[in-house]
C-alpha cells in the first residue's frame, strides 16, 4: 500500500488521482478560454457586420424575386386591363426604313434568292407599274415565291409594311404615283 493520500487501489491495480486532478484543471483552463474567445469573436462580428434587417431597398429587391413569372386571366376584363402593359412593352415604333434595314435588307440588299435589289431603281418601277403599290404591299404582307410573309417578320403591322415598302421605293428613286 502506498503512503500517498491520492493513490488508491482498486481491483488490484494502483488508481493515482492526482492525475485526474491535473486533467479537470487543465480541461477547465481550456474550456474556459473558448468560451472566452466565443464571446469576444460574436462581439467583433456583431460590431462590424452591417445590420441584417430588411430595409426597403432589400424589401424590394425580395419581391421583384419572387414576384410570379406570368398571371392566369380568368375573365375577359381582367385580361382587358392587364393588357395594356404586355401591349406597351412590344410596341414596335420602327420607321419603314428602319425596318428596310433591319428586316428586308437580308434579302434585298444582296439580291438573295432572286429578290429585287434595293437599288435596281428600274426593278422596282417596273414591278410597280406591272401591280400598283397595293398589290406589292400585299405580296409582301401574304409573301410571294421565296419571301415569307412580312418579310419574315410577323410582328410588323400592316401599315408598317406599306411603310417600308415606300421606304424602299424611295431608296431606289422610285416615284410613287
Ligand atoms: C427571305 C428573303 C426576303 C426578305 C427578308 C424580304 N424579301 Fe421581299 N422579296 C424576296 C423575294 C425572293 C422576292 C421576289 C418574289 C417573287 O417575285 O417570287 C421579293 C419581292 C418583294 C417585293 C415585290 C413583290 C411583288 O409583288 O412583286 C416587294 C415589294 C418586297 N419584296 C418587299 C419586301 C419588304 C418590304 C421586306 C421587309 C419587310 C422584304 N421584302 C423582305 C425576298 C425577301
Amino acid at each position: 500500500m502506498s503512503e500517498n493520500k491520492s493513490e488508491e487501489v482498486v481491483n488490484g491495480v494502483v488508481v493515482d488521482h492526482s492525475h485526474d486532478r491535473v486533467f479537470y484543471v487543465t480541461f477547465g483552463a481550456v474550456l474556459g478560454f473558448l468560451i472566452a474567445l466565443t464571446i469576444v469573436i460574436s462581439i467583433i462580428a456583431g460590431a462590424i457586420s452591417p445590420d441584417p434587417g430588411m430595409t426597403d431597398l432589400r424589401r424590394g429587391q425580395v419581391s421583384e424575386r419572387i414576384a410570379p413569372v406570368g398571371g392566369v386571366y380568368t375573365s375577359a376584363e381582367a385580361l382587358a386591363a392587364a393588357a395594356p402593359a404586355a401591349a406597351a412593352t412590344e410596341a414596335d415604333t420602327r420607321s419603314g426604313s428602319e425596318i428596310v434595314a433591319q428586316v428586308c435588307s437580308g434579302c434585298h440588299a444582296a439580291g438573295v434568292l432572286g429578290s429585287i435589289k434595293l437599288d435596281d431603281t428600274a426593278g422596282w418601277s417596273a414591278r410597280l407599274a406591272e401591280a400598283g403599290l397595293d398589290a406589292l404591299v400585299q405580296s409582301v404582307i401574304n409573301g410571294k415565291g421565296a419571301m415569307p410573309p412580312r418579310g419574315g417578320a410577323p410582328g410588323l403591322s400592316d401599315a408598317q409594311v406599306r411603310e417600308s415598302v415606300l421606304a424602299i421605293l424611295e431608296g431606289a428613286g422610285v416615284d410613287v404615283p
